[in-house]
Parts: structure tokens; sequence; C-alpha cells
């Protein structure tokens, strides 16, 4: 086999906390995290033209070595020890780009798994997870997927109960937030209001959607521009509106989310929003 094609997933924030700031420049953090179902197409392809060659149709994307998938195929040749001689990544992008819904970091854990077959090397899950930590802080989860409490940089992470089924809807306004400055902006502010990480988990264990959705929080969302703010508080609201159990910040943002029990309501939210905001998307867990 030379050629495969893996799904990377784009994942929520069901909670967001930041514990504070390290020593190395990161931030503590304490998140539940939420695998969905959109997902980016990454095919790898080995060939006999040497070098590592990335491809996709959305034309502002770097195609170089700032790529994460390009990054992520270096970090994988030099821990597994192998040459990947010629490589071709092509990248069927769905997920928003700078959205707070790891786009980036799934492509880059798409591409380790993704190598580990094609080269059949036999690292598990969690050695490609710990791989992932050079690549990006939220790679190890993009790795595993699922529903899972992240903590340290976002690379110690446990597993919990699943999230119920149910229907979900992803809204992103046209907006762009960065990363660095929004981690900056939160060291600034005094944290108001935090998330019941605990309350969510013991939720989960019990399998309580409603209880997960309502205790949703992310404190980004205290750390955004007053416009944005109230751009993010108009959809959360609107999904509520239109018979969310919950809505809440994706990330860093700006991508916000509504949890529903019932698809009508869920399709009929995703369709109203769709006319203000084309990047709306009705997802299931996974
Ligand atoms: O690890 P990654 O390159 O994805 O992180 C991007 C940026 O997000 C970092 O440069 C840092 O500013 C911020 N970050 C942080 N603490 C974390 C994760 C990310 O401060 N735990």
């Amino acid at each position: 086999m030379n050629r495969l094609t893996e799904k990377a997933y784009a994942k929520l924030n069901l909670t967001l906390d930041v514990l504070g700031k390290r020593e190395d420049g990161y931030h503590e953090l304490k998140m539940v995290m939420q695998s969905v179902s959109l997902c980016d197409y990454v095919t790898l392809n080995m060939t006999a033209e040497p070098g590592i060659r990335l491809s996709t149709e959305w034309g502002f994307l770097p195609t170089d070595g700032r790529n994460i998938a390009v990054i992520a195929a270096n970090v994988f040749a030099q821990a597994a020890d192998v040459n990947l001689s010629g490589l071709e990544i092509h990248l069927e992008k769905h997920i928003p780009v700078c959205a707070g819904t790891a786009g980036g970091s799934s492509d880059g854990a798409a591409v380790l798994r993704g190598l580990n077959r094609l080269c059949g090397t036999g690292f598990s899950l969690e050695e490609l997870a710990k791989m992932g930590e050079q690549v990006g802080s939220d790679v190890p989860y993009c790795v595993l997927g699922g529903t899972k409490l992240a903590e340290g940089r976002g690379e110690v992470l446990t597993p919990l109960p699943a999230l119920p089924d149910c229907f979900i809807v992803m809204c992103k306004p046209a907006f762009a937030v960065s990363t660095g400055e929004l981690f900056h902006k939160v060291d600034a502010v005094k944290i108001r209001c935090r998330p019941n990480t605990a309350g969510v988990i013991q939720a989960l264990e019990r399998q309580d959607l409603g209880g997960v959705a309502r205790q949703m929080y992310n404190v980004f969302a205290d750390a955004l521009p007053a416009n944005r703010a109230a751009v993010v508080a108009d959809i959360q609201n609107a999904m509520i509106q239109r018979g969310a159990l919950g809505a809440c910040l994706s990330g860093t943002g700006p991508t916000v989310f509504g949890i529903f029990e019932d698809e009508g309501l869920a399709k009929a939210a995703a369709a109203e929003l769709k006319e203000n905001y084309r990047e709306t998307h009705l997802v299931r867990p996974v």
C-alpha cells in the first residue's frame, strides 16, 4: 500500500478553563473535548519523487513547512526513523480555518495516524499522541478523538464517558481570532466566570445530555473584544431560542456550537443561522 485517506475530525470544547501561565510560556488548561463528524480528508501518497509536497483547494493555506500537516510528517519521519523519500499530502478541507475547532491540529494528527499505517511502523495511538506533542498542543487529543478531559498544555488526556448522541449546530462568524493574542488577553483580564468541569464530567457519567449542555462554558468568551463578544452572544441566543439545550464558544473561537436533542429543531436552527453565517454545519458527536 502506498496511498490512503484518513479522516481528520473537528473538535469542540464542552468546557475550557485557563488555570494559569506556565514558565514555558504556555498556559495550564483544563478542558473537556469532543470530536464531531465534520472532517477534512487527508490523503497521503508515497511517491518516487523525493520531498514532501502538500496540496489543497483552499489557496490561502500555506503549503510549505509552515503547514502543520508537513510539520507532522517531518516529526513522524524523525521519531520513527523512516525515510519518507517522496510524500504527497492532499488536504480536502471542510473544517473552517482559525475557528477554534482544531482543523489544523486534526490534519496533523491524521498525518501521524496515516503514516503509521502506510509505513507499517505499528505505533499505538498513545505513542502517536506523544509524538503529536511536538506538532501542537491540541494534536495529542486529535490523534485519539472522542470525549476526553485534557489538562496540562492539552496533552494530558483522560478518557471520559462518551457524550450521549445528539445533534450539534456549529456556526463560525466571518472573523478570525488570533490564538496567541487571546491567550495574552486572558492573562490581563480577571477571569470572572469559570466552567464547572467536575459538574460536566458528572453529567457525562449520568449520560445527562441536558446537564452537560447547560453547564458548558469557555473562559475565552470573556476575553473577546466587545464587538466580537456581541456576535458570539447573538449566535448563542439564537441557538437557545431555537431549542438548543446549551450553546458555547469553542477553543479560542470564534466558532459557537449548540447542542440539540431534537433533529428537527437542530436542522431548522442550522438552516436559519446559515442565512447569515455561511460556515454553519449540522454535525454529530464521533
Ligand atoms: O501548541 P500550539 O502551537 O498549537 O499553540 C499555539 C499558541 O497558543 C502558543 O504559541 C501559545 O501562545 C498558545 N497556547 C498556550 N497554552 C497552551 C496552548 C497554546 O498559551 N496550553
